[in-house]
């Protein structure tokens, strides 16, 4: 039989943007003023999980590699990087206004061209205006062109900017990576989807240059490698998919790209792109800087400008779809009282849960307290660890399922006799007896 295409369950976004709040993941930014439209904050379990997503990446891309090194460049440049870049010409959206409602939007994302989707007003918009996306700001006192400078909307200029800082410092030879996690900023026109489309987001970039006549073989090995990360950490490979771009897509810079799409709420959308982008961007800075951005491979005598393959993902928009991917919904027997109730569960992967163990006394009693706090500080040293005491247990495995926890450990009054300890699997809810003196194994073995 063959399989059907799975279809997006658009009341997940709903969810996810309470359990968010709820739970604290994301909180709109500024919110006692009544929020900031498009910026969010990123709450106790958010900047655990956020974290972990970015640690992931660098894991993956940078600490299980030889042949990439990492680079932490500014934020603000000056407007030679970006001319340099493209940027300043070409990094534009179009924009429209409506003249009934004053609603500005995007030409491109607007599914019907001559309505507006606000007032529904017919033919009323204004002449596409080129819009550049950059956020302008001024260094120093004086607010005068001289002083401009611009918030970087992608990490990846740093890294080609650095090429030869980075080339000759660790004495790497093509093909070899750079790569970069940080902010980048954006001046969308219409920030939507909760962090999925935002002004200030999280980008993990990396800069892969190679020997010109490699390029296409290396831009296929990313757009491999690339789809395997996502769905290694727990994104059903039935929600991803790999969708090369047409050419009319094609950003200025580039000779091919594919994206990763996962299907969202809304529909599949993209969750990182592969470039192909050729020799465009160490081209235009030796252009515009006069400085020499080449490889000499000593052995051949040869003298090259590398070619580069990008992988380009955000973290914030990544985070947002493991917590999608990861929510489920389910019947089970209430823990002791075997009464049908609905669980809320975050199957998310252990390397991404914000934490990888809770420990839980059965009550809040004064004998079981110092126990459960002296296991809290053994497992405190190798993993973030919970303690929750308050509320009946059954409550605090389903507060602990909801945000992810894989393991819960509960200490009872037998604990006080035999020094060991029930560990609850989030998933299956089976439950072992774990010896104290092996706790710290223990989980380390389920959790990594
Ligand atoms: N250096 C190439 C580059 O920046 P991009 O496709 O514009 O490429 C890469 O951005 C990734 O950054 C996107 O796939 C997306 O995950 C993330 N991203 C881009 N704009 C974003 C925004 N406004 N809000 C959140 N994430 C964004």
């Amino acid at each position: 039989m063959p399989q059907e295409d799975p279809v997006a369950d658009p009341s997940l976004f709903d969810k996810i943007v309470n359990l968010s709040k709820r739970r604290g993941f994301v909180f709109p930014s500024a919110e006692i003023y009544g929020g900031f439209r498009s910026t969010y904050d990123y709450g106790p379990l958010g900047v655990l999980m956020l974290r972990n997503v970015k640690n992931a990446w660098w894991r993956s891309m940078v600490q299980l590699r030889d042949d990439i090194v990492g680079l932490d460049a500014a934020i603000l440049s000056p407007p030679a990087v970006w001319e340099a870049s493209g940027h300043l010409t070409n990094f534009t959206d179009p924009l429209v206004d409506c003249r009934s409602c004053q609603e500005r939007f995007r030409l491109d994302k607007l599914e019907d061209q001559h309505i507006c989707p606000n007032c529904g007003a017919k033919d009323a918009f204004t002449e596409a205006r080129q819009f550049n996306l950059m956020f302008k700001t001024f260094a120093g006192p004086v607010a005068d062109s001289a002083a401009e400078v611009y918030l970087r909307p992608e990490t990846a200029q740093g890294m080609f900017t650095n090429f030869m800082n980075v080339l000759t410092t660790s004495r790497k030879k093509p093909p070899f990576g750079i790569a970069q996690i940080g902010k980048s900023f954006r001046n969308e026109i219409t920030p939507q989807n909760f962090v999925f489309r935002t002004r200030e987001f999280e980008q993990m970039e990396m800069e892969y240059f190679v020997p010109p006549d490699e390029a296409a073989r290396w831009y296929e090995y990313w757009c491999q490698e690339r789809f395997r990360w996502y769905a290694d950490l727990g994104i059903p490979e039935s929600k991803l998919r790999l969708r090369p771009h047409d050419p009319d897509e094609l950003s200025h810079y580039s000779s091919g790209t594919s994206d990763v799409e996962f299907l969202f709420p809304w529909g599949w959308d993209e969750l990182e792109g592969i470039a192909n982008r050729g020799d465009y961007d160490l081209t235009q800075h030796a252009q515009h800087s006069g400085e020499k951005l080449e490889y000499f491979d000593q052995a051949s005598g040869e003298r090259y400008v590398p070619h580069v393959v990008e992988p380009a993902a955000g973290a914030t928009r990544t985070t947002m779809a493991f917590l999608m991917a990861a929510y489920d919904e389910e019947e089970v027997e209430r823990e002791g009282a075997g009464k049908g109730e609905k669980r809320t569960v975050l199957r998310l992967h252990p390397q991404l849960a914000p934490y990888k163990v809770a420990v839980l006394p059965l009550s809040k009693n004064e004998k079981l307290s110092p126990k459960a706090r002296d296991v809290l500080h053994r497992l405190q040293p190798h993993f973030m660890t919970e303690y929750d005491e308050t509320q009946a247990i059954g409550r605090r495995y389903r507060r602990q399922d909801e945000i992810g926890t894989p393991l819960a450990v509960t200490v009872d009054f037998e604990s006080l006799d035999d020094n060991a300890v029930t560990l609850r699997d989030r998933d299956t809810m089976d439950q072992s007896r774990v010896p104290i003196d092996e706790l710290v194994d223990v989980v380390r073995e389920r959790v990594g």
